[in-house]
């Protein structure tokens, strides 16, 4: 797939419209960071575009064709998804989790999984150094690790698009960091669409090849980091007064001590 096009979404709750319009062209071989102050609608666009919840008006196009016209089946073959609110409080271990990411995939209904997807699971069990892991259960895994089974999963199904809602919120700078990297570099050789949610705009800044800012219901900013990490737009969309510093790593906010 070499693009998802997003043309003027709508969505409300109820009476509350949260996404009054929302246009967007997602390209093959970028991640694109969506942020935005809590509640503007971040997780329900990514929903939308995950075909969790139905938009109210407008239309998403992966290359030419609608999203409506794929079959479920068809649909879980192009799309994975790390969402925020994944249960870990599962009764599998990780070698079973992993597989799952086949299921889409699976041929024969009695047989299950073929020598192919062993293929698949085994090549990213190797790319992700997850040998280790394989025999645990799910439930005894720390935060971060299961992010990365959760990314191989991803991995493993073979999506042309991946969708993550927060995947560091809950992760040291250093598993961030291995996570972000890991996602970007697959990103870029599989030539797949990245979508993330994410807070932390440093992190944004490193990785993301373009943000879009959300506010008022609509893709207020939009471009890369270095043109969208302003001082003006920031105040903008999360109402703080920020401290920015160019440097040749990359573009960080800082906080100010005198708002504390
Ligand atoms: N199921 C729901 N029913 C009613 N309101 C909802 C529901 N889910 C989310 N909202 C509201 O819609 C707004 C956007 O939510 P969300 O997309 O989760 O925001 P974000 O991910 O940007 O923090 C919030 O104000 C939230 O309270
Ligand atoms: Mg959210």
């Amino acid at each position: 797939m070499k693009r998802i096009e997003l043309k003027n979404l709508k969505y409300s709750y109820g009476k509350n419209q949260i996404l009054k319009s929302i246009n967007y062209q997602f390209y093959s071989g970028e991640l694109i960071g969506i942020l935005g102050a809590n509640g503007c609608g971040k997780s329900t666009l990514l929903k939308i575009m995950m075909g969790f919840l139905k938009m109210e008006d407008g239309q998403i196009y992966l290359d030419e064709k609608k999203q409506e016209e794929f079959s479920i089946l068809d649909f879980s073959k192009k799309v994975s998804f790390i969402t925020q609110k994944s249960n870990q409080n599962i009764n599998f271990n990780v070698l079973e989790l992993l597989k799952l990411g086949r299921v889409p995939h699976i041929k024969n209904n009695f047989k299950g999984l073929d020598e192919s997807d062993y293929k698949v699971v085994k090549e990213v069990i190797d790319e992700l150094q997850l040998q280790s892991y394989l025999d645990r259960e799910v439930t005894s895994l720390s935060g971060g690790e299961f992010q990365k089974i959760l990314l191989g999963r991803a991995f493993i199904q073979k999506g042309e698009v991946i969708f993550l809602d927060e995947p560091t919120s809950a992760l040291d700078m250093n598993h961030s960091l291995e996570l972000l990297a890991i996602l970007s570099k697959k990103i870029k050789e599989d030539k797949l669409i990245g979508v993330i949610v994410i807070h932390d705009i440093n992190l944004a800044s490193l990785f993301c090849d373009k943000i879009l800012f959300i506010k008022d219901g609509i893709i207020k900013y939009s471009g890369s980091p270095e043109k969208v990490i302003k001082e003006d737009i920031l105040k903008d969309v999360y109402g703080f007064d920020p401290k920015i510093l160019e440097t040749k790593d990359g573009i960080f906010v800082l906080p100010k001590k005198e708002r504390l």
